[in-house]
């Protein structure tokens, strides 16, 4: 009958969404600026930086106190000189800001206030996604906690996506 057809066409939306969702979410990466020590002073983010692969589509995550920091997009020379002038771009919203990594080029982040003399600021080398399906970092060691509470955010959101699309669809 027609209402089993309809039930099975939504289905088969249905899966085809959460498949489009995981996929989506085991591509593009979120890198939680600072890891544990998020985005405060006193940080090397530099050692940070070094110990990560960013590549388009991924995205940053910077978590702070908006109440004395923020967080601006600024070329190499700014960067190198913790110029707040001029910046390319305020990424500051509520203290958890996220920025997508677009292109293939080194993006330059500051904090204003003074706090980029005393170590907040980074540079990520972005690069293009990797011919092989495996796009993650390889890593010989075991999971970090960190890499595995990602995860864990990344299946919620496409749990709840998919939730979505099922109260959606029928
Ligand atoms: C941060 O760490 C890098 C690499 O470990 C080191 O070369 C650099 O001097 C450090 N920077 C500061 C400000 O300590
Ligand atoms: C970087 O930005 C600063 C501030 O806007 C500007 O004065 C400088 O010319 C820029 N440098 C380059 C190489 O674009
Ligand atoms: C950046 O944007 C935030 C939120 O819109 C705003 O409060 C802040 O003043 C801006 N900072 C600069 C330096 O423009
Ligand atoms: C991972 O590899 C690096 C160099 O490739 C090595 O120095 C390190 O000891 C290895 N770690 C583990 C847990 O095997």
């Amino acid at each position: 009958m027609g209402a089993e057809k309809r039930f099975f066409v939504k289905f088969k939306l249905m899966l085809m969404a959460i498949l489009m969702v995981s996929m989506e979410s085991s591509m593009a990466a979120l890198h939680r600026v600072g890891g544990k020590l998020g985005w405060n002073p006193n940080v090397n983010y530099s050692e940070w930086s070094d110990h990560e692969r960013f590549y388009v589509g991924d995205w940053l995550l910077f978590n702070f106190d908006k109440r004395y920091f923020n967080v601006l997009e600024v070329n190499e020379t700014s960067y190198d000189n913790c110029n707040d002038q001029g910046f390319v771009k305020n990424i500051t919203r509520g203290g958890r800001d996220v920025v997508e990594l677009t292109q293939v080029r080194p993006y330059y982040f500051l904090s204003s206030g003074g706090y980029c003399y005393h170590g907040m600021k980074v540079a990520v080398n972005v690069e293009m996604l990797p011919p092989a399906p495996e796009p993650a970092p390889v890593k010989n060691g075991s999971l970090t906690s960190d890499d595995v509470s990602l995860k864990i955010f990344h299946y919620m959101i496409s749990f709840a996506v998919a939730y979505y699309y099922l109260v959606l669809l029928f």
